[in-house]
């Protein structure tokens, strides 16, 4: 939530903060803006909006400098406005500051400025940073122990980053809580929320350790622990691709994402199977430790709870090992019970999520063992999990998840085989067969996606409606979770997901004929209980959308629209269902006019509780 860039070096900082504000938009696009320092003074414009309004107002009024900070912002305190933009500044101009993330004690801090005589323009929490370190700077403070002395007086979490004019060479950066990247190119340095701003010109990067604070300038980079002390920097090669980070020939990022699965199936395969076995490289748990497991909780928040939901029957069926999910924000809060065999499981694709790294610090608290799911290993859930395992979806910079739930779903279900294994509960060749089936995956999936035209069919039909229901059951209720959550973020469209069986007690009420149910029904043991909930809607005139196996001449003669699948076994069938689905949701979105990669009021990683 809210992207952060700053750029010191010999390129154009507007062109190379406006490219990084582009790159960050999916952080938040409520509000953007730039401060760049040149001829000794900082010029700031602001936007309400997306980026683009920025690159139009820079287009009149251009930049010019060799030091600058930028912001994309996601409204926390104060409405999305130009006052309310970053960056914001002390009253000379001569401190602009940008925040990702809350300083809690803003209040107190705002009044007792007030009180010296500091006036305020915005509802911001922010704008207390440049009027504290204006407050030390008049106190006779050098730029570096004002900026030091700003940041001890500041609670809660945030990125921060800084220039003043009487530091004209230096951007001044912090990290407590929210993400921060510093990265150099060619006599340059780049600072960064997030990966992709730095990919076009930078070749390695340091990930900023929580309380780590300094500045960069021509010189080098200079960064300190939360104690003060100097640190050595641990600069790490990137490995993103630009064409990882770009959306390419597709319309959106999210349609190339949707396109993006089968390869990201032939990596995950790569990496974790050989001819008879599953392998976890990057798992710190030993084989022991995982077989002595009573007990796995799972956390996460969204889309990656829907695919904790899934794992769950993978773990329960596989690894028999009793699971529970939870919202991570109702999990933290509901003082959940301990044992020293429980294993907190957090998924999540970005690994900043406020929510579920409150789960995670909970856990720790309880002092149970956390292994993580992640897409982003250099996260901060990376750092605080006792154990990862890596999606390997890729960047996923669209906000609605796609890749990134598959991936999920399919390292759960090789992780639950790989338990279950160890324990010696799997038949080698029940393994092999499921192994074998999980392989035709991205082929399966290449032809679902062939037939997208069929879905723009059902999208036409959908984009009138105001609700829709989608029902599944077992494997697939979480995938009903999840096509109704895809549905409702990017098209608009209310939507919620039932498992089948509680279809009659109560949401039956919702449908009819202007209240279309999608039925998931692949073939398995609980195809005949979709059929029956296929009746139920029908008989109350409700327009029926069916995800079925491919030839199930029975639910498509009933159905009004009908998506069929590749026949595969039941606990593989989410992975499929999930295209379809996906795909879905984006039509129907496209067909409503609406901005598929920036919905409204929603950001990428929600870094706020
Ligand atoms: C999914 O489409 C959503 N954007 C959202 O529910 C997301 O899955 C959730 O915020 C969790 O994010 P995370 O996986 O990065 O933790």
């Amino acid at each position: 939530m809210c992207g952060i860039v700053g750029y010191i070096g010999p390129k154009s900082v507007e062109s190379v903060l406006l490219v990084g504000l582009q790159k960050l938009e999916y952080r938040g696009y409520d509000s953007a803006g730039m401060a760049v320092l040149g001829d000794g003074e900082i010029a700031t414009r602001k936007a309400v909006g997306k980026i683009a309004e920025l690159q139009k107002l820079l287009k009149n009024q251009p930049m010019f400098g060799t030091v600058g900070i930028g912001h994309s912002r996601w409204a926390t305190h104060g409405e999305p406005s130009t006052v309310n933009a970053h960056p914001h500044l002390n009253k000379q101009h001569t401190i602009a500051v940008v925040h990702n993330g809350v300083f809690e004690n803003y209040a107190k801090l705002r009044s007792e400025l007030t009180d010296d005589g500091y006036v305020f323009l915005s509802e911001t929490d922010t704008e207390v940073a440049p009027h504290l370190m204006d407050k030390y700077l008049e106190e006779g403070f050098s730029p570096e122990e004002a900026f030091a002395r700003m940041l001890r007086r500041l609670d809660g979490q945030y990125a921060l980053a800084v220039i003043a004019e009487k530091a004209n060479q230096k951007i001044f950066f912090a990290r407590k809580g929210s993400p921060l990247i510093v990265a150099r190119g060619k006599s340059e340095y780049l600072l960064s929320s997030d990966i992709p701003a730095v990919v076009p010109i930078c070749e390695d990067a340091i990930y900023l350790e929580n309380g780590e604070w300094g500045y960069v300038s021509p010189e080098g980079v200079t960064i300190f622990n939360a104690a003060g002390d100097i640190v050595t920097p641990k600069w790490e090669p990137i490995t993103v691709s630009i064409e990882d980070v770009d959306k390419g020939e597709f319309e959106y990022l999210m349609l190339k994402e949707i396109y993006e699965q089968p390869d990201v199936f032939e990596r995950i395969f790569k990496e974790r199977l050989d001819e008879t076995f599953i392998h976890f490289p990057e798992l710190k748990f030993g084989k022991e430790y995982l077989a002595r497991v009573g007990r796995i909780l799972i956390q996460a928040c969204g889309t990656s709870l829907n695919a904790g939901m899934i794992g769950r029957i993978y773990i329960e069926q596989f690894s028999r090992i009793s699971t529970e999910t939870d919202y991570s924000s109702e999990w933290r809060y509901r003082n959940p019970l301990t044992s020293g065999d429980s294993l907190v499981v957090g998924i999540s694709q970005s690994g900043e999520t406020a929510d579920t790294l409150a789960g995670i610090r909970e856990a720790k608290a309880k002092f149970m063992r956390v292994l993580s799911f992640l897409n982003n290993v250099n996260s901060t859930m990376a750092r605080e999990s006792d154990a990862l395992i890596n999606l390997m979806a890729g960047p996923e910079i669209g906000v609605a998840s796609t890749k990134a739930f598959t991936a999920q779903v399919a390292n759960l279900l090789l992780f639950s085989l790989y338990v279950g294994s160890i324990k010696w509960l799997i038949p080698s060749e029940e393994r092999a067969k499921i192994l074998s089936e999980l392989r035709m995956v991205p082929d399966m999936m290449r032809k679902i996606l062939k037939n997208h035209d069929s879905i723009k069919k059902i999208a036409a039909f959908l984009k009138d409606k105001n609700d829709t229901i989608f029902l599944g059951r077992t494997y697939n209720y979480p995938s009903a979770l999840e096509g109704a959550l895809k549905l409702k973020e990017i098209s608009y469209i209310h939507a919620s997901g039932y498992a089948g069986g509680e279809f009659k007690h109560g949401p039956l009420a919702l449908v009819s004929e202007n209240v279309p149910v999608v039925i998931i029904a692949p073939k398995g043991e609980i195809r005949t209980k979709m059929i029956s909930n296929l009746k139920e809607a029908q008989a109350r005139k409700g327009k029926i959308i069916s995800i079925i196996t491919e030839g199930d001449e029975e639910i498509k003669k009933e159905s009004d629209f009908y998506f069929e699948i590749p026949e595969c076994d039941e606990s593989i069938s989410p992975l499929l269902v999930a295209v379809p689905l996906q795909l879905l949701a984006y039509y129907t979105a496209i067909e409503r006019g609406c901005d598929v990669d920036r919905p409204r009021n929603l950001a990428k990683a929600v870094t706020v509780e």
